[in-house]
Formats: structure tokens, C-alpha cells, sequence
């Protein structure tokens, strides 16, 4: 299996290539498999009725979303990362990193510090800034992020109206508002994330 990582990805190392559950090829059939696997996830989020604002921020979920993305590619789906990456905090970190963005999320929610897509937007920049897991993390943070606006009953996000796998002038935009929102600026990962 040859990968090829594009702008802004996270190269797997030889142990989580072990984790891939299928016997594939090509780039092609994986990104399938990934995709397919991510729809299930996709509707179950969505259409929990039962599940409640505040149940969406909470690390238990994140771990279960990631899960019930990945569950049937990678072996790992729903663990977090056990090496550093070129991305994200030093991997020991993340379960800390983690409970101190649940918390600010919380806080935002509780005090109606942003609206929510800018709570969502940022909800998004921090997950994948911490990089809770081996591969998958932008994914995963775009469909909580999707999750908790749908649940306010809110316009979904847009994150630019087109496909970010591919490592064309949209994706280029979306890492290039990623980096400013690094440096604190959102402005621009906000209007990426909602504009119609
Ligand atoms: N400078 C950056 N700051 C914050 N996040 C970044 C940066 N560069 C890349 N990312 C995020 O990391 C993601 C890539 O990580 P990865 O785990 O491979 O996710 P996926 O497999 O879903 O693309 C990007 O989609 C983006 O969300
Ligand atoms: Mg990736």
C-alpha cells in the first residue's frame, strides 16, 4: 500500500500502518473505505435525537465518534495517538489538552460567549491542533463540529462547499485558516466554515 500525504496531513507510522483492517491497494480503495465507514458514523450522530448539547462535548463521544468512523479500516479507530506527529501536542499530553478544551467548549456554551458556528469553528481548531488520533482528525473534528450545529438547529457548515481531501486551492484556504486560527485569528476559519 503506497501513501501519499497531501498539504497539511499527518503521516502514519509503520505500527498504525499495521492497524489497517482491510487488505487494500490502492489510495483509492482506502479513501472509499474510510468514506463509506464515515457515512454510517455520520447518520448515527445526526439523527440521535436523544443526545443532548452538552452530550456532544464530552470526551467519551469524541472517542465514540472516532470509533464508529474508522471501525472498520483502521484498528486503532477510537484510540488516541501513542506516537508524536508533525501536528499536535506531544501525544502523553492529549487526554490533558483535551479536558482543558472540553472545558473552555462548556464555558462558551454556558456564557453564549460565541454563536454557535463560531463556537463549532473553534470546537474544530483546537481538536485538531491537540490531534487526538493517528489519522482522521480533521474528519472527525468537522463532524462534531456539524453535529453541534445541527443540534442547535443552526445552517449547516459549509467548510467551503467542496471536498478538502484533495490538495487543491480549497484545501489550501482551509490549513491556510487553520494556521491563522493557530495564531488566534478566526476570523478567517469562520467565514471558511459558514459561508453560502
Ligand atoms: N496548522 C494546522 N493547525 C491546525 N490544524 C491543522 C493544521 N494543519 C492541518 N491541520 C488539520 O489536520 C488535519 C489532517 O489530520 P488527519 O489526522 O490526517 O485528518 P484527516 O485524515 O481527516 O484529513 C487537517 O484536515 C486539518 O484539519
Ligand atoms: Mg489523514
Amino acid at each position: 500500500m503506497q501513501y501519499h500525504y497531501i498539504v497539511g496531513q499527518t503521516p502514519l507510522d509503520e505500527e498504525e500502518k499495521r492497524g489497517l483492517i482491510p487488505s487494500l491497494i490502492t489510495r483509492g480503495e482506502l479513501d472509499e473505505w474510510e468514506e463509506e465507514n464515515i457515512l454510517i458514523a455520520r447518520e448515527w450522530i445526526l439523527r440521535r435525537q436523544t443526545l443532548s448539547r452538552l452530550d456532544l462535548i464530552n470526551e467519551e463521544m469524541l472517542i465514540n465518534l472516532h470509533k464508529r468512523m474508522f471501525d472498520n479500516v483502521w484498528r486503532w479507530a477510537g484510540r488516541y495517538r501513542q506516537s508524536d506527529k508533525n501536528i499536535g501536542v506531544r501525544y502523553v499530553e492529549i487526554p490533558q489538552e483535551l479536558h482543558v478544551l472540553l472545558d473552555d467548549a462548556r464555558y462558551w456554551m454556558e456564557h453564549q460567549t460565541f454563536s454557535i458556528p463560531e463556537l463549532a469553528t473553534r470546537l474544530h481548531h483546537r481538536l485538531v491542533k491537540i490531534h487526538l488520533f493517528p489519522n482522521g482528525n480533521g474528519r472527525h473534528a468537522r463532524l462534531i463540529a456539524d453535529a453541534l450545529v445541527a443540534k442547535h438547529e443552526e445552517s449547516p457548515l459549509t467548510w467551503g462547499g467542496g471536498d478538502l481531501s484533495r490538495p487543491e486551492e480549497l484545501r489550501q484556504r482551509y490549513i491556510a485558516s487553520l494556521r491563522a486560527a493557530d495564531c488566534g485569528d478566526y476570523g478567517a476559519l469562520v467565514a471558511f466554515a459558514t459561508a453560502y
